[in-house]
């Protein structure tokens, strides 16, 4: 028996089972739950981070009197901090462990929050988020591997999708939070609260989330896969006996993990490489990525108040609409949560792609109308509505959280998180260029003309997901190499 884990009875003779057929006891699962709840603090700052600056962007601009393109720029910035943090943060997972990542994805998070209040100029504010933008980039390498190389099999979807939930939660809790600040410096994104300004506030308030995950990473434990790829078996076993299920045999399961990991790459960033080409999985990985943001989610999240008050919705039902689309994201992220270990992650993701197309295709057709006395004909500015809260529904329900998921079990022990690293860069980079080119897109070529470019997008990840996607529902992360 393995000390330390009451209730695990191991013997020499007991068989491996695979740990889909068995449901894990409730006082592991309630375990896992919370371990994988504070990895997923890091989820809760990427959507916090990347959706904050939207409430505080005029304040900026009043106060640094800066035009609308540099001010895009000092925006989406971060967007490229955060690619390059998350190339970096697999290799670090690697080297020093998930934890230590955490912890200064924490710290670096915490020093850009109270950085980015209290700015010199613009410039340092610019510094300070890219700061910021690198440790959302860790963290959101971080997450998702380590909830799959935590998670029981039968449960891995389910709590992989804990990151995308934590993001969504973090999108929605931001523009409370903003809108909060807002109420109590009279609407006034420069009122004066206690000495600073209103968008100060809500971009030093970060650092309560970020001190949290901080915090959180010192009461749970390192990855198992990790701890046996530096050769701390018993450690290994310790954390696989207070998160496996209850009939596995802990001595083979850790062997079964160190062979499938003798058989695998190394994990450097030159052994992603197959010659001079990235491995073929490393490609569906960052394909994968790239779709997940070309189909223009964020614009929906990043430019919602610009969307609907360019025709002709009110500034403050534009508000209400930006928090409608938020809550439809969470209700369909719930859905999503309750089906990924069921029906699996393929059959989620071709649901998705047909409903983003059809909602974007309408979507670009209600746009196409003429503006009448500056808003759309009524037919054409409901259906834009509804098609708006339909894809995000389709987006949250399927890519949203199924990327996520995918992205932290596909890739082999070894790669996976320098793997995750590189997808989840092309990711940022893909999220930087849609957010970048809106206004511009949208104002040269018209905002029905962008959609038109979405649905395009939407539409070539059918065929993607059904010819290079593979299931990975209920396999064990060894299973899959
Ligand atoms: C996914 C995307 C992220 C987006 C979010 C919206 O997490 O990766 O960019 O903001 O979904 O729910």
């Amino acid at each position: 028996a393995t000390p330390g884990a009451p209730g695990v009875h191991v013997t020499s003779t007991t068989k491996v089972q695979p740990s889909d057929g068995n449901t894990p006891r409730p006082d592991h699962l309630r375990h896992v739950i919370y371990i994988t709840t504070a990895a997923a603090m890091g989820g809760f700052l990427f959507g916090y981070d990347s959706s904050v600056i939207n409430g505080a962007v005029q304040g900026i601009r009043g106060r640094y009197d800066i035009g609308s393109l540099p001010l895009a720029q000092v925006v989406a910035v971060a967007l490229l901090g955060s690619a390059i943090g998350a190339a970096t943060a697999g290799r670090i997972a690697d080297r020093i462990g998930r934890l230590h990542c955490m912890r200064i994805s924490s710290v670096l998070f915490t020093v850009s929050a109270v950085g980015s209040a209290l700015p010199f100029d613009i410039y340092d504010l610019a510094v300070w988020r890219v700061i910021g933008g690198f440790a959302i980039g860790m963290a959101s390498v971080i997450g998702p591997a380590y909830i799959a190389e935590v998670s029981p099999a039968a449960y891995r979807g389910r709590f992989g999708s804990f990151q995308q939930g934590a993001i969504v939660l973090g999108i929605a809790i931001s523009q409370l939070v903003n809108y909060g600040i807002l109420q109590l410096a009279d609407g006034d994104q420069r009122g004066n609260l206690a000495g600073l300004e209103a968008w100060q506030w809500m971009l030093g308030v970060m650092v309560v989330p970020a001190i949290t995950y901080g915090v959180l990473s010192f009461t749970i434990p390192e990855s198992p896969r990790f701890l046996i790829s530096v050769g701390r078996e018993p450690e290994a076993k310790k954390v696989l006996a207070s998160v496996e299920d209850k009939n596995v045999d802990l001595d083979a399961r850790v062997a079964e993990i160190e062979l499938a990991m003798r058989r695998e790459h190394k994990s450097t960033f030159k052994d992603l490489l197959n010659g001079r080409n990235f491995l073929p999985i490393v490609w569906v990985g960052i394909g994968l990525s790239a779709f997940q943001q070309l189909v223009g989610i964020n614009v929906a999240f990043y430019y919602s108040a610009t969307l609907w008050q360019s025709v002709g919705i009110n500034p403050s039902s534009s508000f209400l609409y930006s928090f409608t689309t938020s809550i439809v994201n969470i209700i369909g992220t719930i859905i999503a949560i309750s089906l990924v270990d069921r029906v699996g992650r393929k059959p989620l993701a071709i649901v998705g792609s047909c409903g983003m197309t059809v909602a974007l295709a309408f979507e670009a057709w209600a746009f196409s109308a003429h503006l009448v006395d500056g808003k759309l004909p009524s037919t054409q500015g409901t259906t834009a509505l509804v098609a708006a809260h339909v894809f995000v529904l389709f987006f949250a329900l399927s890519w949203g959280v199924i990327v996520w998921v995918l992205l932290g079990e596909m890739f082999p022990n070894k790669i996976r998180a320098a793997a995750l690293g590189v997808a989840a860069s092309a990711q940022w980079i893909a999220n930087y260029a849609i957010t970048a080119s809106f206004p511009s897109l949208s104002a040269d070529w018209s905002l029905s003309g962008t959609y038109i470019i979405y649905t395009c997008f939407a539409a070539l990840s059918l065929p993607f997901v059904l010819l290079f996607v593979k299931e990975t529902k209920g396999k064990t992360l060894e299973e899959m190499g």
